[in-house]
């Protein structure tokens, strides 16, 4: 049996300590599996008298995390702080430029610096590895950089957070709004206290961000991505999508098209047929378009001590077998800067609510404006009957056509007398 592997843990957490529970309980199994054992021999986190789920008084404590980089029985350094920059940044670095490897979940720090954290790992012959950074326990980054590493990737799709699918499910199968179906889940603890990194679509963009890169052998562009949350998400929506046999997620979706490539991460209606629409509640999953493999589905928990420690072990367990691969799928001198395709050239057909008045001409109104824009119709619902001065609802979907096309008919319509509140619109997309 080779020598152990010295691990050192920073950060605590919920992550932390699942990681160090799969570590510790079941160490035989690990060596075995690895020809070497895996042994925590370091940990830092901000509080050393804090109540943990797992013993950590065995381990050296550092308060320092990025002293953690120069200890000599350190082989690997597992980032597990959090934040695009601070500590996880400066251990990360210190620990690339001792030589040493680095295994982390902080999907916002490489997404924001993938590709000069990729450089300097390489510039010091070491593996920045990052599978628990998305889709918590799904191994997705393996499966699309080296399970599937002989195809060209047209498309990837992903629900990419659990707090908004939940939210999302939750909101359909009551009947219940938004911001009554988040205080509920803050007070379980299933949203963060402060949810607006999940809500508002930032957080599955710093996973897309990550997934792109590896699908295109880009660097990780997170100011390229267009970024919409679920929060303008209504009831009404999520009924009126049920009626025309879809469903509302959440998602992520890096494509390569004609006009470079398109990164987006913002509210859908997906075909209820559609295998993604069947993941609900705090369920991931990422659908993949590859050209020789066709269309792969990779479903798990995104979150969670023990599935997303599972990925941080699998990650320590290719370091311990001697298993290399660049962070990004090429070797990060030849990650291209990514042309992004701008979200008026993306193509596709669009769901319409407005709230109007009801009486005579309306209708030809709002056709007029999506005529005068090119936008053609390709459904329509409309009947309710006002009793009182409310107004009702009228709802469209249109044939495939820009979004430059459909903002110039949404900004006609919205203009309209007889529109009484900002017309909501989603994306449809077929998967
Ligand atoms: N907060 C994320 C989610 C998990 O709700 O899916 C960590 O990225």
């Amino acid at each position: 049996m080779n020598a152990p592997l010295g691990v050192a843990v920073a950060g605590l957490g919920t992550v932390g300590c699942g990681t160090i529970a799969i570590l510790e309980g079941r160490k035989e199994l690990l060596a075995a599996r690895c020809g070497r054992a895996l042994e925590v021999v370091a940990v830092s986190a901000r509080r050393a008298d804090k109540e943990r789920p797992v013993p950590v008084a065995r381990y050296r404590w550092h308060d320092d995390p990025v002293s953690l980089a120069a200890a000599a029985d350190v082989d690997v350094v597992v980032e597990l702080i959090g934040g695009e920059d601070g500590p996880a940044l400066a251990l990360t670095r210190a620990a690339l430029e001792a030589g040493k490897p680095v295994v982390t979940a902080n999907k916002a720090l490489l997404a924001h610096r993938g590709g000069e954290l990729a450089r300097l790992a390489e510039a010091n012959g070491v593996v920045l590895a990052y599978e628990a950074a998305v889709a918590g326990g799904i191994p997705i980054v393996k499966a699309l950089r080296d399970g599937l590493v002989g195809n060209r990737v047209e498309r990837v799709v992903g629900i990419l957070n659990g707090t908004c699918n939940y939210i999302l499910t939750t909101m359909r199968e009551h009947g219940r709004a938004f911001a009554d179906v988040l205080a509920e889940a803050q007070a379980l603890g299933y949203a963060e206290a402060e949810p607006s990194l999940d809500v508002d679509g930032h957080d599955a963009a710093h996973k897309l961000a990550l997934l792109a890169a590896i699908a295109c052998g880009t660097e990780p562009t997170f100011d390229a991505l267009h970024i919409e949350g679920i929060r303008a998400i209504a009831p009404i929506d999520i009924a009126f999508a049920e009626e025309l046999g879809y469903r509302i997620k959440l998602l992520g979706i890096a494509r390569r098209t004609s006009h470079g490539i398109e990164q987006r991460v913002h509210p859908c209606m997906i075909p209820r047929s559609a295998p993604l629409a069947e993941i609900e509640g705090v369920f991931n999953a990422v659908q993949v378009h590859g050209d020789a493999v066709g269309t792969t589905l990779h479903v798990g928990p995104g979150a969670g001590a023990a599935p997303t420690g599972s990925a941080v072990v699998a990650d320590l367990c290719d370091l311990a077998r001697g298993f290399r691969a660049p962070a990004f799928g090429v070797p990060a001198a030849m990650l291209q800067a990514g042309e992004p395709a701008p979200m008026s050239a993306h193509e596709g057909a669009y769901y319409l609510r407005l709230m109007v008045d009801d009486r005579p001409g309306v209708l030809a109104d709002v056709a007029a404006c999506l005529r005068d824009a090119g936008v053609s119709v390709e459904s329509m619902i409309q009947r309710h009957r006002a009793t009182t001065d409310q107004p009702v609802p009228i709802v469209m979907t249109t044939h495939a056509t820009t979004e430059a096309a459909f903002d110039g008919a949404l900004a006609a319509i919205g203009a309209l007398a007889c529109v009484r509140e900002p017309p909501r619109m989603l994306r449809i997309e077929t998967l």
